[in-house]
């Protein structure tokens, strides 16, 4: 098993590209589907949750070829409808192929998705909005049987901005016949990246960043390439390790605006940032100063960072509190925090943290994708060394954490347990 060793207490500093974005290119990889053809997704993240969804359109037919950070998919060979059970059981995402795959081939059939373990994660919204067009869902168990002689255009109103629902019923309206209309859609920068992958395929919609979205469903499709952008939680992750480390850091290739929400917690803890079109410049000096955040939907403070802030509270100088407003069970990390000295109780969904400094560094367990990030970063605060378990929830999302921020200048290594 793969274990991460840390030294820490040393400052970062540097400059690098991200990655390409996870929560934007695993809808993209799904959205493929619509189009019988060839579709080309540049900057692709080489991290298991893209490995998992490769596996998922090669078993429903489609051809896929990564090289490098380019992923080219013939979908002309797609012919199954139903999502292997072990590799939808392994992520969130695989519920992202209801939409598709009732427009091309008008069935489908999932199990349940897995995914973080940070709450109860129903797909009722996702459920609702394809019935509402058209389709006919039965689930038993585990499994999600879904069926559609053809979509039709509807006019839906989700009640929660639901990433994955609004994601879901995007790609179903781009196949269905007629009008959609979405209100209350999710505003997340992966829904935005989502529409204009759609659009390079010839869709049209409009509305695209609002939380109003028209599709004109039904329209022919065609061969495209599509670039996504860096991804802003990977820098979120790095920006908090800056904060709780002190240096200067510049990433490229992320959208600044797609930062929002992050900005406000990272000027909270004293760090000054600069950016430009996609490039973030930031520099920290001395602790990070206490802070008061609540997530929420975008453009609030972004729920995937909840966790490396709590790790940065960790060390703060004062009294911070941090809510969790969107996963009822995000605030596993507090647990593995407090093992090396942070002073945290949680109460009512929210998080009390008494910073203190530098943390004890130890053995610690990673039990979801962004609290292990947020175990590397309270790492690399502590005095003695740290020994992170469970890689194989950080690989998920992050391409090479290790490497990343060892050219950061910190003396972090990926072993051999
Ligand atoms: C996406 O998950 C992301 N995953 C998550 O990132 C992210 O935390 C989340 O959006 C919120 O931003 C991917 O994009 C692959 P939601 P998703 O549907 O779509 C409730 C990471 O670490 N809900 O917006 O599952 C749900 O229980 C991951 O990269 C329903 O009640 O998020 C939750 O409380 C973790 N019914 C809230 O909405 C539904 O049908 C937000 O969920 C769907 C969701």
């Amino acid at each position: 098993m793969s274990v991460i060793r840390i030294q820490g207490m040393r400052s970062l500093q540097g400059e690098m590209e991200i990655q390409g974005s996870k929560n934007a290119v695993l809808p993209v990889m799904a959205a493929a589907l619509l189009h019988e053809g060839r579709i080309v997704i540049k900057n692709i993240p080489r991290i298991q949750d893209v490995f998992c969804m490769i596996e998922i359109l090669e078993a429903l037919g489609c051809g896929c070829r990564l090289e490098g950070h380019e992923l080219a998919i013939d979908t002309r060979g797609l012919c199954k409808s139903q999502v292997p059970d072990e590799a939808g059981g392994r992520m969130r995402s695989s519920i992202m192929l209801l939409g598709p795959l009732l427009g091309r081939l008008h069935q489908a059939e999932t199990c349940y998705p897995g995914g973080c373990v940070i709450g109860r994660r129903p797909i009722d919204l996702h459920l609702a909005a394809l019935q509402q067009m058209g389709a006919e869902i039965c689930s038993e168990g585990e499994t999600i049987q879904a069926f559609a002689g053809n979509l039709q255009g509807a006019k839906l109103s989700l009640p929660f901005p639901s990433v994955g629902a609004t994601e879901n019923a995007l790609m179903a309206a781009v196949a269905a016949r007629g009008i959609t209309c979405i209100r209350g859609a999710a505003r997340e920068p992966e829904i935005e990246v989502l529409c204009r992958f759609c659009e390079s395929m010839g869709a049209r919609i409009e509305g695209i960043g609002s939380s109003f979205l028209t599709v004109y469903g039904g329209r022919k499709l065609h061969d495209c390439e599509f670039t996504v952008p860096g991804d802003r939680i990977v820098a979120g992750t790095y920006l908090g390790a800056l904060a709780a480390t002190g240096g200067e850091l510049c990433l490229r290739g992320v959208p600044a605006t797609h930062m929002a929400g992050t900005w406000e917690a990272l000027r909270q803890t004293g760090c000054v940032c600069e950016f430009g079109p996609d490039r973030i410049c930031a520099r920290m000096d001395g602790r990070p100063q206490p802070v008061n955040l609540s997530t929420g939907p975008y453009p609030e403070f972004p729920t995937d960072l909840q966790s490396v802030m709590l790790a940065v509270a960790s060390v703060a100088e004062g009294y911070s509190q941090i809510q969790e407003n969107i996963f009822e069970e995000r605030f596993a990390t507090a647990e593995e925090l407090k093992k090396i000295g942070a002073h945290i109780t949680i109460e009512g969904g929210s998080a009390y943290v008494m910073g203190s400094y530098p943390l004890a560094g130890g053995e610690l367990w990673a039990s979801d994708l962004r609290g292990g990030a947020a175990l590397v970063v309270a790492g690399l605060a502590s005095e003695n060394e740290s020994r992170i378990h469970g890689y194989s929830y950080i690989s998920r999302g992050y391409e090479d954490i290790c490497g990343d921020l060892t050219a950061l200048g910190a003396r972090i290594a990926l072993e051999e347990d």
